[in-house]
């Protein structure tokens, strides 16, 4: 490690875990919220893309809202994720927290993995449409639904790997917030500690009951079966 991360350790690790509070983790819960509009119906998914393209300097707030904090985040989890001490491998240190420090960590480094592989089949498939747009003076729309649909409908295993992403991410998270409650010192007692495990918990599965809604929406609703 260089002199200058080893000096700066401390305050990039505070950063890191806010980081994983607020943007990152606003950015799933509201995500989660967005996508659940399959749920409703196509026209009200679409409404999704078609809001947000409407937003002046979307492409900023996208940069330093999201892909920068979420790359942020993710370098020096993976960092912290590889010098990690786990005491589960230890004789009598199986306890829940030891279990949650290792999960914590090997959801991160999934994470990793399955958002790169996300935004190829995602975002990069409107930027390019946005692109071409620019570039030629054409006006195709995004099509979420169809792109969505046309990804899972037909294949159980992307949708088990969604159905698992949602998942994955919603413990980390929901497991990260207790972890932050205890760090920043918000929860000392062991009470206080109970509770912010399970407030975070409750947390991670409103992300899984919208993500699950939304993943519904795009392979079992009336309309899935419906669309090209
Ligand atoms: C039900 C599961 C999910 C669905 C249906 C879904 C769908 C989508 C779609 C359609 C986009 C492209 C949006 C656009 O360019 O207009 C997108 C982008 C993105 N997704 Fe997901 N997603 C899901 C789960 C997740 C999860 C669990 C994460 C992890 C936190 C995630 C992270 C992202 C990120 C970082 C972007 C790019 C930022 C953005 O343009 O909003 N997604 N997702
Ligand atoms: C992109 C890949 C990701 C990696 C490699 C990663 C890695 C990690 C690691 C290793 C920790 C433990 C840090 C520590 O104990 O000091 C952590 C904590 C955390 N992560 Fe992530 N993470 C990723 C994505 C996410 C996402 C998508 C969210 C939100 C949905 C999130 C939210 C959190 C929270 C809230 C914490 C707790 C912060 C704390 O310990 O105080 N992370 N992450």
């Amino acid at each position: 490690m260089s002199a200058a991360i080893q000096k700066n350790y401390f305050l990039l690790r505070r950063l890191h875990s806010l980081s994983g509070i607020i943007p990152v983790g606003a950015f799933f819960l509201l995500h989660m919220f967005l996508n659940s509009r399959a749920a409703q119906s196509p026209q009200q998914y679409q409404w999704v893309p078609d809001f947000l393209d409407q937003i002046p300097y979307l492409w900023a707030l996208e940069i330093g809202g999201i892909f920068i904090p979420i790359l942020f985040h993710a370098i020096l989890g993976v960092v912290i994720a590889t010098k990690a001490e786990h005491n589960v491998t230890r004789p009598k240190h199986g306890w829940a927290e030891n279990w949650g420090y290792t999960f914590q960590r090997i959801t991160g480094v999934l994470l990793f993995i399955m958002i790169m592989v996300h935004l190829w089949q995602t975002w990069w498939v409107h930027t390019r449409i946005k692109l071409g747009n620019a570039q030629n003076g054409t006006h195709t729309e995004f099509e979420i639904y169809s792109l969505m649909n046309g990804l899972l409908k037909d294949s159980w295993v992307m949708t088990t790997l969604y159905a698992l992403f949602v998942l994955i991410a919603a413990w980390h998270f929901g497991n990260g917030i207790y972890n932050f409650a205890c760090k920043w010192g918000f929860s000392t007692s062991r009470e206080s500690q109970r509770f912010a495990l399970t407030l975070g918990l409750g947390i991670g599965a409103i992300g899984v009951l919208l993500g699950f809604a939304s993943i519904w929406g795009l392979t079992l609703a009336p309309w899935a079966a419906a669309a090209q």
